[in-house]
């Protein structure tokens, strides 16, 4: 299923924050100015990268994704820029991204983990769009007209106030920027995206697997903080391989989910960061994560009040404001 409207970009969603990534897309598709895509992990920042390429006018030349982050920078240079023969150790030439991506789009990712040295390089190569092959003897530079789309799932705001991202290639690469919000901020779209993946692994694994109405509130009510769209993908891949039941409900996903993200308290801090919301609001979130893991940790209500030290009363308010109830987690 795809749906009308966005179909052209593959993406689900029709939430606020997602129309205006629509319309991002839709306004510098046909530009050749270079795109700097924000957003958590997992949040479809390559998806993006993809559709600007797609729907512009390069869209019938190469769209070429290179990830930097552990690419030592000797190998990141000749991945880039190219290699010269060198006859001495029959190393080939060989062309860099740069130029395979030629009147296309070069997709540069997780462009915070950059060096110094290579941000340098990079910097200078975007303004002169040309770039010289490492090795053998010295060669002209070569020109390329490619179309930049950067992207970091790292705050490079952050990256260039404590000074490890240099402010002038920062700039250089957000002529305009898009910003992928997490999926916790998407509404009724992590139900539709859920959808969409049980049905393409229901055919993948030849299986016949609904989602049980009490699915749909514990989607909306879970923060989906490690890796936001790809974390639900496996949630639900893993269920619908996992289940030998015709229906799932969200204890099938929370075991797992439990197992997976251990118990560092480092999770919470993504959830309130940087939200204009009030600390109420914020600890009752908390609590209601705490609240829900508790009751699949102890198989029970009156144990998970228990051991959390209140009473049934303060969790079946917990529940039943989020529209979630007690029986679909035993
Ligand atoms: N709106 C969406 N509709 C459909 N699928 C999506 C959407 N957003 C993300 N996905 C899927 O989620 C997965 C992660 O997306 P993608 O790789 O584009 O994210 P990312 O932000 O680049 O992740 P990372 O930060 O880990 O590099 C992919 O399988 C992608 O197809
Ligand atoms: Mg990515």
């Amino acid at each position: 299923m795809i749906l009308e409207g966005h179909g052209k970009y593959k993406m689900i969603g029709e939430s606020p924050a997602m129309l205006k990534v629509y319309d991002g897309i839709e306004r510098v598709a046909d530009s050749n100015a270079t795109v700097y895509i924000a957003g958590e992990s997992g949040t479809g920042k390559e998806l993006v990268a993809r559709a600007l390429h797609n729907s512009g006018r390069r869209s019938d030349r190469p769209f070429v994704p290179v990830n930097v982050i552990g690419i030592h920078d000797s190998l990141l240079e000749a991945e880039l820029y190219g290699v010269n023969r060198r006859v001495a150790t029959g190393v080939d030439k060989r062309d860099g991204l740069f130029i395979r991506a030629d009147q296309g789009t070069l997709f540069l990712d997780e462009i915070a983990e950059m060096t110094e040295r290579m941000q340098a390089d990079l910097l200078r190569v975007l303004q002169e769009s040309k770039v010289v092959p490492v090795g053998g003897n010295y060669s002209e530079p070569l020109s390329f007209d490619v179309r930049v789309i950067a992207a970091s799932s790292r705050p490079l705001r952050e990256y260039v106030k404590s000074g490890k991202f240099r402010t002038d290639l920062y700039h250089r690469l957000h002529v305009v920027s898009l910003s992928l919000p997490p999926l916790r901020d998407r509404g009724d779209d992590v139900c539709l995206l859920a959808d969409k993946f049980l049905e393409s692994y229901n055919e993948e694994e030849g299986k016949n697997v609904q989602f049980h109405s009490s699915v749909y509130p514990w989607l909306k009510s879970e923060s989906w903080e490690e890796s936001n769209v790809r974390e639900l993908q496996n949630a639900v891949y893993g269920a619908v391989v996992w289940t030998e039941k015709e229906e799932l409900k969200p204890k099938d996903f929370l075991k797992e989910k439990e197992k997976k993200e251990g118990n560092d308290g480092s999770k919470w801090i993504k959830i309130i960061d940087g939200k204009e919301e009030s600390l109420h609001e914020l600890t009752h979130k908390a609590n209601l994560q705490i609240i829900k893991r508790a009751v699949i940790r102890e198989g029970n209500i009156s144990a998970a009040a228990r051991s959390l030290k209140t009473d049934s009363r303060t969790i079946h308010r917990y529940f039943s404001e989020a529209g979630l109830s007690a029986k679909d987690f035993k």
